[in-house]
């Protein structure tokens, strides 16, 4: 049943390229707009929406707040994301005219449930993401959007991750263009993009085994640190949170601008950094600064491994191991950029002789809050 790959994580990474299209299938129609019906509720009222929070647990938080970039890019509607074991504890403003999406794989975890359920008694309506038919949470909201990733067994979530963003990209640009805003054009040409990432994926899998045997060759670390800026950060911390749950090494993810506030002084000889790289295209004052940042890490000793765009030449001299990414729209990034970490954490768990697809004291769905 692991279709011949040793573990189900490595078939799950496999898997992704489908997990993609399949999240997208039949959600576009020919003229390039998103049809999203199932969703239940209106296009009149996703147009009285002033506020969405995102609540979500461990990776599915990542794809949260990536979500809150691209919503509030192309609605311009304000958006929180938050951890959903800590959501109702703080009293949180809702009300009717707040929109509420709770990301989760199984759609049975205990602290996104208790999330949901206190936004419903404030009046908010509920829009679930979820990759399991019919399971507690999407039965609990107002509405539903499956991701399409088929059933995940790792305990490491891998493309239920993938397929979540998908389902994010879709609703933000679904709102954008329902509300219509002035990213009008950017969003078909987005649409477009998002329709033929799946490849891009299926690109990144292809070039894999420089990153395997850079993780084989780090098997005796104890630390590795992830940097990135904008939608990268997230990326940087789902890095880390793989490493740790995998390898079960010390593994943080920190947004590149904060370096220099504190978490600088952890940089020594040798120490890995993983630094992902926004396209050098599209915002450039994000480019330049992510450079100097890999140049600051880099002059005080750091291994400096950077995930980058094809094409991008600044990063390179800087870089001591380069894993190169396809060119995609910056808000899509993080589809491509995933993809590397996860092998590089299944590859680091395996030669550390961990056992992958169930890591020491970890559940694939947590029960309890
Ligand atoms: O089933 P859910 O998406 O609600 O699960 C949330 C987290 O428990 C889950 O993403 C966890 O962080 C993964 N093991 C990470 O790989």
């Amino acid at each position: 049943e692991k279709g011949g790959y040793d573990y189900f994580m490595l078939k799950e990474i496999a898997e992704q390229p489908k997990a993609v299209a399949d999240t997208l299938l039949g959600r576009i129609d020919a003229s390039g707009s998103l049809r999203l019906d199932e969703l239940r509720i209106s296009a009149a009222e996703l147009r009285e929406v002033d506020k969405i929070v995102v609540v979500a647990c461990g990776t599915a938080f990542h794809a949260g707040m990536i979500a809150k970039y691209a919503i509030e890019h192309w609605t311009r509607i304000p958006c929180e994301v938050e951890l959903a074991s800590e959501f109702r504890y703080r009293d949180p403003i809702l009300d009717p005219r707040t929109l509420v999406i709770a990301i989760s794989q199984s759609g049975e975890t205990m602290d996104t449930l208790m999330a949901l359920r206190h936004a419903r008694e404030q009046g908010s309506k509920v829009l679930a993401i979820c990759n399991t038919n019919g399971s507690t949470i999407p039965r609990e909201s107002d509405a539903v959007l499956y991701t399409h990733a088929g059933p995940e067994v790792a305990v490491a979530s891998t493309k239920a991750f993938l397929t979540q963003l998908v389902a994010c990209y879709l609703v933000a640009l679904y709102l954008g263009q329902v509300r219509g805003t002035k990213w009008g054009d950017e969003i078909h040409v987005v649409i477009r993009d998002l329709s033929q990432i799946s490849r891009a994926v299926e690109r990144v899998l292809e070039t894999m085994e420089p990153v395997r045997k850079l993780a084989r060759s780090l098997a005796d670390k104890n630390t590795v640190l992830f940097l990135g800026r904008h939608v990268g950060y997230p990326v940087a911390l789902e890095g880390a949170l793989k490493l740790k749950e995998l390898a079960y090494m010390h593994a943080e993810g920190f947004a590149a601008g904060e370096l220099k506030h504190g978490p600088i002084a952890l940089i020594e000889e040798d120490l890995p950094v993983v630094v992902v790289a926004p396209s050098p295209r599209a915002r450039s004052v994000l480019h330049d600064k992510i450079v100097s940042n890999i140049q600051e890490i880099r002059a005080r000793g750091a291994r400096t491994i950077v995930i980058a765009e094809e094409g991008d030449e600044t990063v390179a001299p800087y870089a001591d191991h380069l894993i190169r990414i396809p060119a995609t729209p910056t808000l899509l990034q993080p589809l491509v950029a995933t993809v590397p970490l996860q092998v590089f954490a299944c590859e680091l768990a395996t030669a550390r002789g961990n056992e992958v697809d169930q890591p020491r004291n970890l559940a694939k769905s947590v029960t309890v809050e």
